[in-house]
């Protein structure tokens, strides 16, 4: 696949009085209006293909979108949307690679070998997340959406230190042991000032082509229970689609693909959602004091660079 640079699908202009957030001067992309983290704190539950197909979704609306892979030890980005190659230096700032319109990174873009394991460990890993966010010539962006690595630890922990994101899409299965994985991560948030601004309930129904029926492989109802602890909406329910699949690992996710299958319109309607919510909360958080996010100047954080 081409890690050319695209033209940018021209969707129609962004609405130009789109409210971003607070942005302080030490901020690390001080060109992104809106930055999303992606997480759940469990693994496998539809991160990537989430933070993928709504950044497509958004892209599609016409904003300007960049996706972060914040998943060091096991990026998806370079598969799900189907790229490979060296991003630029030009001394100072990495070109992004683009695809479908979308400014992307991932460290899977930066090894030799794909199939390596890196070895780095907490403060050098901690160190990559924020320099792909102050290194990388994001440039404007309407929305910056991170894909989170699973767990709570430490990628959430530095980037509510370092950089004031506008929230976290919480991403879940409907399964009692996923919740209980959720919760943590929700609460961790809460503890570190990371707004949740809402939930995806994600796998929670099977159509089934012999009887048409929605069959709740994973029980019903969790999405709602986390979107309750974390007083958020529940932004959507997303079924189990074997096409998700087939497009994730094709490397043109399905709301790319097939823009008119219903659920690359369950994602499109979830972009519209999300839209909406982050527009509120920036509104109402207008004018409130911007943190300094430094630990203050004579505070030395544990980060390596
Ligand atoms: N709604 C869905 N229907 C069908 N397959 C799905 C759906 N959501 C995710 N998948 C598939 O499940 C697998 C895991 O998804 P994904 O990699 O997005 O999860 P993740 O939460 O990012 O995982 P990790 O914790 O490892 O980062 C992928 O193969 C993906 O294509
Ligand atoms: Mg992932
Ligand atoms: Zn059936």
């Amino acid at each position: 696949m081409s890690d050319s640079p695209e033209p940018t699908q021209d969707a129609g202009a962004p609405p130009a009085a789109l409210p971003g957030r607070p942005i302080a001067p030490n901020d690390p992309v001080p060109g992104a209006k809106n930055i999303v983290l992606v997480m759940s704190g469990k693994g496998g539950v539809g991160k990537s293909t989430v933070a993928a197909n709504l950044a497509l979704a958004l892209n599609r609306s016409g904003y300007r979108v960049g996706l972060l892979d914040a998943d060091i030890y096991g990026p998806s980005v370079p598969t799900m949307l189907g790229i490979t190659g060296q991003p630029m230096s030009d001394g100072q700032k990495i070109q992004p690679l683009q695809r479908f319109g979308v400014k992307l990174m991932s460290i899977g873009f930066l090894l030799e070998d794909n199939k390596a394991a890196v070895v780095w460990r907490g403060p050098m890993l901690q160190g990559a997340v924020v320099q792909f966010l102050k290194d990388v010539a994001w440039g404007e962006l309407d929305y910056l959406l991170l894909d989170l690595p699973p767990g709570t630890g430490d990628v959430a922990l530095t980037l509510s230190q370092q950089v004031r994101s506008s929230g976290a899409v919480m991403v879940t299965t409907p399964e009692e042991v996923a919740l209980q994985d959720v919760y943590k991560a929700v609460s961790m948030n809460q503890k570190v000032g990371i707004p949740i601004t809402g939930v995806i309930e994600n796998q929670s129904y099977f159509i089934c082509d012999g009887c048409d029926k929605k069959h709740f492989l994973f029980g019903e109802g969790g999405g709602q229970k986390i979107a309750e602890m974390a007083g958020a909406p529940l932004l959507g329910q997303l079924p189990l689609d074997p096409t998700v699949r087939q497009w994730g690992d094709a490397g043109t996710p399905v709301v790319q693909a097939a823009p008119q299958s219903s659920i690359a319109q369950a994602f499109q309607k979830i972009a519209e959602q999300l839209v909406e919510r982050l527009a509120e909360a920036n509104r109402s958080s207008a004018g409130a004091p911007t943190i300094d996010r430094s630990g203050g100047v004579n505070r030395h954080l544990p980060i390596t660079r």
